[in-house]
């Protein structure tokens, strides 16, 4: 937009700034008037006369290039783009021969200039801009990266559409090529009279987004004695505004506007429901699927429970701890059962998961009374109560340098504990977490030594109730696959050499020879199932280390190692994860993500696309209880106790990943068991892998 003059102008301007400034010699004239006298003399004259004359021009010129001339002109274009914060935005500005446009890309550039003028050190290079087009700051924004398999399209909202292809200095890529085309603004026949006593409807292009400019109207109409209930399924209309002044759905009059993350459900007193979508000039967005059905007035939910949003769901899930309805009214006005606490928000929970430093109320009340210590103190990690002002004082108070942990500084401790970090110089810290965070905490760097681990190359940029990853995500993540089978465990890559699966992975059955390397092969940098390209890797199997204290009944000491036959080279979709040390701190709540080609229900059948789901780790306490006690010490517990999101089948042996403060992720389980996949209130259980990072070393070096 800015043409700044610092370095080279355009061509045009170039060549004609060029060739002006540039001093030439005057071609002698021809008819000089010759001097009489010797020839000699006449000559040795003329040459002395000439050579001190082009002394004394190079003399001019040198003088004249370093001292005299201002204007090295070379010109630079930039080109770039700016939001303006103080105007609404007129249609008129998307034409650049309005008055309009005119008059604000006028303002823009004196803008430009005045804030150049009062840069000391750009100003002298600023030589004007000039404006080339205005779209509306809030227009839908796609920014897209990687390999995509399939062609891309994009549609503007406008006769404008804005592309700006921006790239690191590290690698090189070939870049893409691209057609573009002009179709005309006239939105498809959209809206009817829709019938019978259920059926769907979308907006426009669902699930591409919407055209800008368009309405649609559907008029249902069902059976006379009864009513109509609408369900919106998925509903992105941008962004909300009170009044819904952009782009709404009207209900019978009733405005709906925004994305709701819930499923809404509007419902009608006659058997007829108008509904009205209306996108206007601007942003544009995904619209929405809706669902109608008919249904007796008297009786709008037949044997299920009606939410106050109108939401059917089971009875079982009412007072069940769970907030189901996503209004919450499957919850209220609850009997709380012997075995449960009652949250000041009326909801009952399991007594057992109280004061589990966890807010599983949803008002934090079941966390709030839990007095461990008095007001005023501090609760350490070991269960000890200090003064709150000792926190952060640079002293160890608590005895376990938890009091020290999440201050500026990190102490040097005179004690080891079972949660703080130990250097290599043998000394303790008292930070959490603190390798690998980016700073050094250790006199020794030893916090920070090894710390190529956990991040993604190529991004800047199973699992049940998961969604499919993108290339590169989860370079750590590998299929293990048995060869003439194909793909029956996950595994993380731990260095160009180990991978690190679970035992139970690896353990003969029948006829079957799993414990053996020949039987294996690992795909790494893989994305979708027998889809490889130039990053994915094949490797065989040289040895495989299963923990020697791996209990088959318990899956007690899930893990095992396995060695590469030959090193790979990492690259972009191929990279260790980082390995948390003993005294790494998982806390419960925390989010993890978990990987794999499983199953996407329990039963059903595995992933082609590597899926990926959020899950959170789970209180041990509460997860024994949950999992009747079957849970020791060297497991961890993650999940979404609501059920739906979980590991399954063909998941196993593959990573739980976390990412640490400093932005690196660790590797904070292995895939191991759970009770059936995603069921409510079974999290899935993971091999903690901070109780083998001993066993990891000695067997593999790393
Ligand atoms: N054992 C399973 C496997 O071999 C993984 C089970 C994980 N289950 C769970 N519900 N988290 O793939």
């Amino acid at each position: 937009m800015d043409p700044l003059d610092s370095g080279e102008k355009s061509a045009q301007e170039q060549d004609l700034e060029g060739d002006t400034e540039l001093p030439f010699l005057q071609p002698e004239s021809q008819d000089q008037e010759k001097a009489p006298g010797s020839r000699t003399t006449l000559w040795i004259g003329v040459g002395l006369l000439l050579s001190s004359a082009a002394v004394a021009l190079l003399t001019g010129m040198l003088v004249w290039h370093f001292h005299l001339r201002q204007d090295v002109r070379e010109s630079r274009v930039y080109v770039g783009s700016m939001e303006i914060d103080n105007q609404n935005f007129k249609s008129a500005y998307e034409d650049p021969e309005s008055p309009e446009f005119t008059n604000l890309a006028s303002l823009v550039s004196q803008q430009l200039k005045l804030i150049y003028s009062k840069n000391s050190v750009l100003a002298k290079y600023y030589k004007g801009s000039t404006v080339q087009a205005f779209r509306y700051a809030e227009t839908l924004n796609v920014v897209q990266c990687g390999y995509p398999r399939d062609s891309l399209s994009f549609v503007s909202s406008g006769n404008v559409m804005l592309l700006i292809l921006v790239t690191s200095e590290e690698k090189n890529f070939p870049g893409f090529m691209a057609n573009y085309s002009q179709i005309p603004q006239t939105a498809q026949k959209c809206g009817g009279t829709l019938t019978g006593d259920k059926g769907f409807f979308s907006s426009p292009f669902f699930p591409s987004n919407y055209p800008p400019q368009t309405t649609c109207v559907w008029n249902i109409e069902v059976t006379q004695d009864k009513f109509v209930k609408v369900q919106f399924y998925k509903f992105f209309l941008g962004k909300y505004s009170s009044q819904c002044r952009n782009d709404y759905v009207d209900v019978n009059g009733q405005r709906l506007c925004g994305s709701k993350q819930e499923r809404t459900v509007v419902t009608s007193q006659s058997n007829t429901m108008t509904i009205t979508f209306n996108s206007d000039s601007s942003y544009v967005d995904q619209g929405f699927t809706a669902e109608y059905q008919a249904f007796v007035p008297t009786n709008p939910c037949p044997g299920r429970f009606q939410c106050t949003n109108n939401l059917c769901i089971n009875k079982t899930l009412q007072c069940d701890g769970w907030n189901d309805c996503g209004d919450g009214s499957d919850e209220n006005n609850c009997t709380c059962e012997g075995s449960q606490m009652k949250c000041k928000n009326g909801r009952c929970k399991p007594k057992f998961w109280e004061c589990d430093g966890f807010d599983d109320c949803g008002d934090n009340t079941d966390e709030d009374s839990c007095v461990k210590c008095k007001a005023g103190e501090f609760s350490c990690r070991n269960n000890r109560c200090i003064p709150e002002n000792l926190k952060c004082d640079g002293k160890d108070d608590c005895s376990d340098g938890s009091d020290e942990s999440k201050c500026q500084k990190s102490l040097v401790l005179q004690q080891c504990s079972e949660f703080t970090f130990r250097c290599r110089s043998g000394h303790c810290i008292s930070k959490l977490n603190p390798e690998c965070d980016g700073e050094q905490d250790c006199e020794d760097g030893s916090d920070e030594s090894d710390c190529q681990c956990g991040t993604r190359p190529y991004l800047s940029s199973r699992v049940v109730g998961g969604q499919a990853s993108e290339e590169g995500e989860w370079p750590w993540q590998v299929s293990l696959q048995i060869r003439g089978i194909g793909h029956v465990c996950g595994a993380s890559v731990l260095s160009n050499r180990w991978l690190l699966t679970a035992a139970h992975c690896v353990q003969d059955n029948g006829p079957n020879k799993y414990s053996q390397a020949d039987q294996w092969e690992a795909l790494l940098g893989l994305l979708v199932q027998s889809l490889t390209n130039e990053w994915t890797v094949r490797r065989n199997v040289r040895r495989i280390f299963a923990h020697q204290d791996y209990n088959p009944m318990t899956y007690d000491n899930d893990i095992a190692l396995m060695e590469l036959d030959t090193d790979v080279t990492l690259n972009q979709n191929i990279w260790p994860i980082c390995l948390p040390s003993p005294t790494y701190d998982f806390p419960a709540g925390q989010e993890a993500w978990l990987t794999g080609w499983g199953a996407t229900r329990e039963g059903g059948l595995a992933a082609t696309v590597l899926q990926k789901a959020e899950v959170r780790i789970i209180n041990s306490t509460v997860c024994k209880s949950l999992m009747n006690d079957e849970v020791t010490d060297r497991m961890l517990c993650a999940g979404v106790l609501k059920g739906g999101v979980d590991a399954c089948q063909g998941d196993s042996g593959g990573p739980l990943s976390v990412t640490g403060p400093g932005g690196r992720v660790f590797l904070a389980g292995v895939v191991s068991w759970g009770d059936g996949c995603a069921r409510r209130n079974k999290p899935g259980i993971y091999t903690r892998v901070t109780k083998y990072r001993t066993w990891i070393k000695e067997h593999s070096g790393v």
